[in-house]
């Protein structure tokens, strides 16, 4: 992974069939996703619960590219190597999902994947500040994690922009995760975010029978945040 700040795409699988999520992740791909954003949830830190490092091992061969896996999971150290063994290119943790995340940070890297912090929409961006050098990727939440389909929430933009002027010229990628479409992308991409993850607004309309429409929806939205660069 060499670092950039160029616009990715990053579908959430969270909307894809979950019977078929190789086709699936072959497909979307195929259709121009730049990365693919796995959401892992345990019924605890969040209300919903999807799969474990299990699932992430069995799609790792139908992803070419960088696997995004955005852990939603408390406690999160204990389960940190099973999702690096796995084949996580990113593990992202919450803020939010224990008392040590610095710990759970230096744990990240230590078994070999990119570093990855995810904030909630109530979490102030300076919890952030002692964080900025041992990470690689923060994930501002712009809805409350657990499901996809919600509502972009507008006050994050601002956080946005803020983190994006306190990360200076460090190589840390500013993800963005809930409610992107092309409406809503061009504020974030506008505010400095690089990593947009897209789950209903990737998904709908398409198929793993019929993927045509995943390229139409991930044109969409690269083509709305590059035009607000
Ligand atoms: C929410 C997940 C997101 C979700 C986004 O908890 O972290 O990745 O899939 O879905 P949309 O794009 O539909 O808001
Ligand atoms: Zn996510």
């Amino acid at each position: 992974m060499t670092f950039s700040r160029n616009i990715k795409i990053a579908p959430s699988i969270l909307s894809a069939d979950f019977a078929n999520f190789g086709a699936e992740c072959r497909a979307i791909e195929e259709q121009g996703a730049d990365w693919v954003h796995v959401d892992v949830m345990d019924g605890h830190f969040v209300p919903n619960i999807t799969f474990g490092p299990a699932t992430c091992a069995a799609i790792r061969p139908h992803i070419k590219g960088v696997m995004d896996v955005h852990l939603m999971i408390a406690p999160v150290d204990s389960y940190i190597d099973a999702f690096a063994q796995a084949g996580a290119d990113v593990i992202s943790a919450h803020l939010e999902a224990g008392p040590h995340i610095h710990r759970t940070l230096q744990a990240i890297r230590g078994a070999g994947a990119k570093a990855g912090l995810a904030i909630n929409p109530g979490t102030p961006v300076e919890a952030v500040e002692y964080l900025l050098d041992m990470v690689d990727l923060i994930c501002v939440m712009t809805v409350n994690p657990g499901f996809g389909g919600q509502k972009f929430i507008h006050s994050q933009v601002a956080k946005v922009a803020k983190l994006r002027a306190m990360i200076g010229d460090r190589p840390v990628h500013i993800e963005i995760d809930g409610g992107v479409t092309p409406e809503t992308v061009p504020l974030v991409a506008a505010a400095g975010a690089d990593v947009l993850v897209a789950g209903s607004a990737v998904f709908k309309g398409g198929s793993v029978g019929n993927p045509a429409p995943y390229g139409v929806n991930i044109a969409a939205i690269r083509a709305a945040a590059q035009d607000a660069l």
